[in-house]
């Protein structure tokens, strides 16, 4: 699911994707290109030319601008141009040329990883998965992740007084939340978590992560298969039964594993993330204590200032496109630095500080226009019952290394923590 935006993080500077210092603030590399422009070009390490656009506005203009495509089957990827496509992109950039090849490489589709898709085939899917998301299913969803947050924080005491709270509580919220959304069986989750855990962690060496990867796939395919037989009220069986025309097993596979993907690390690391931030900000941790009304503040906060998906969110130039006065060719690869569209003084007044008492605002953590997070309401749901059990529950939380030492995911295309380790009386 994350293939490309993980190889054009790969081609950053490493100032650009790595937070130095402060595991709060953007990488040094995007704060300090911010005064060259809210768009501006950026050479990638293979060389080839791109944009880079840290500001609040301009990143919405992109992402609504139909020009801009989110399909790296279709146009270029910018990460596997060949030396002569990035000779004409660059010609086309500097104002010779006519940019790189945009011509469709397929003409259809039959997969269903829904977001790098554009319309139609991404409305089709998306109003799918929409109608499936029902109200009744949220509220059915919210009262499950108060059992499963309170079971973990149990489990946790029971156990002693320290923990890793990646491992013990961060991942299963998202992860259990997710097997109820697919209607993975009681006695499957295990496996089901086990493999996702090691599928998903970059940490595993590749030939054990790809093995891991075909298994969830398979897994999710017998998953398919169960539901066309005995469906359940979960989504998938939903998809698999309400979709006219049906859906093909591949198709409700890939969309399965969007949803696992785009759901999973991102929701654990803002609980993972979100905690490290609240024990280093005591002033903000006691407000939210003291009222409790405050935390659907606190979690956009949240979200706008750790900005968790640094350089994640790209898209492809169909066509000439000129934003901000800044002209972008054909071909052209535009990333939006959202760490640090998400701080744009225009919009925030004191934007680097967290304020859980700040007015809200609307910011860019879960993208803008049509693909903007299809889960936003699930993982404000988990990220609200998750923060307000465990900081209730766990009055006098705290680490247990100094904060310096607490492993950063800097290498990886989803910020966050490694671990957070933590003890409590
Ligand atoms: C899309 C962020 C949680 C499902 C996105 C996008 C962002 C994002 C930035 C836009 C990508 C783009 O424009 O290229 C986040 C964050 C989350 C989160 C920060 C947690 C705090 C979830 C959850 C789910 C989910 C819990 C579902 C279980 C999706 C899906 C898409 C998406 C399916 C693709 C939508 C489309 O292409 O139309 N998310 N997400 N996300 N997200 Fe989330």
């Amino acid at each position: 699911v994350t293939e490309s935006p993980t190889q054009i993080r790969r081609m950053l500077p490493a100032d650009m994707v790595d937070r130095g210092g402060c595991p709060f603030d953007p990488p040094p590399g995007v704060r300090q290109r911010r005064g060259q422009g809210a768009i501006q070009p950026l050479q990638l390490l293979n060389g080839a030319p791109t944009w880079l656009v840290t500001g609040l506005q301009e990143a919405r203009a992109v992402l609504a601008d139909s020009r801009f495509s989110s399909d790296r089957v279709r146009y270029p990827d910018v990460t596997k141009l060949q030396p002569h496509e990035v000779e004409q992109l660059t010609a086309a950039a500097n104002g010779s040329g006519s940019g790189a090849t945009v011509a469709p490489k397929v003409e259809t589709r039959t997969d269903g990883m829904f977001v790098f898709m554009d319309p139609p085939e991404h409305t089709r899917l998306r109003r799918l998965l929409t109608g499936q998301f029902t109200v009744r299913r949220m509220r059915a969803l919210e009262s499950r992740l108060r059992e499963i947050a309170v079971e973990h924080i149990e489990a946790m005491r029971a156990a002693g007084t320290e923990a890793d709270l990646v491992p013990a509580y961060a991942l299963p919220i998202p992860s259990l939340a997710i097997c109820e959304l697919l209607g993975v069986d009681y006695a499957d989750r295990a496996e089901f978590q086990e493999r996702t855990a090691i599928a998903l962690n970059s940490n595993t060496p590749d030939d054990e992560r790809m093995r891991a990867g075909m298994e969830l796939y398979g897994f999710i395919q017998g998953l398919v298969a169960a539901k066309r037989d005995k469906p359940g009220d979960d989504i998938l069986s939903g998809l698999v039964h309400d979709a006219d025309p049906p859906l093909t097993d591949a198709q409700l596979t890939d969309v399965a594993l969007v949803l696992l993907g785009a759901g999973h690390e991102t929701t654990a690391n803002m609980l993972g993330l979100g905690t490290f931030a609240l024990l280093e900000h005591p002033d903000q941790l006691a407000a939210l204590r003291a009222d409790p009304s405050l935390m659907d503040n606190a979690i956009e906060e949240l979200l706008r200032y750790l900005s968790i998906i640094q350089m994640g969110v790209s898209r492809v130039a169909i066509e000439d496109v000129t934003i901000a006065d800044v002209k972008i060719p054909a071909g052209g690869t535009v990333i939006i630095a959202t760490p640090e569209a998400n701080r744009d003084p225009r919009h925030w007044d004191d934007p680097d500080r967290l304020d859980v008492r700040r007015p809200r605002a609307s910011h860019l953590a879960f993208g803008h226009g049509i693909h903007q997070c299809l889960g936003q309401q699930l993982a404000r749901a988990e990220m609200k019952v998750g923060l307000s059990e465990l900081i209730t529950r766990m009055p006098d939380l705290r680490l247990t290394v100094p904060a310096d030492q607490v492993p950063l995911r800097n290498e990886m295309l989803i910020f966050g923590v490694h671990s957070l380790p933590v003890t409590w009386s």
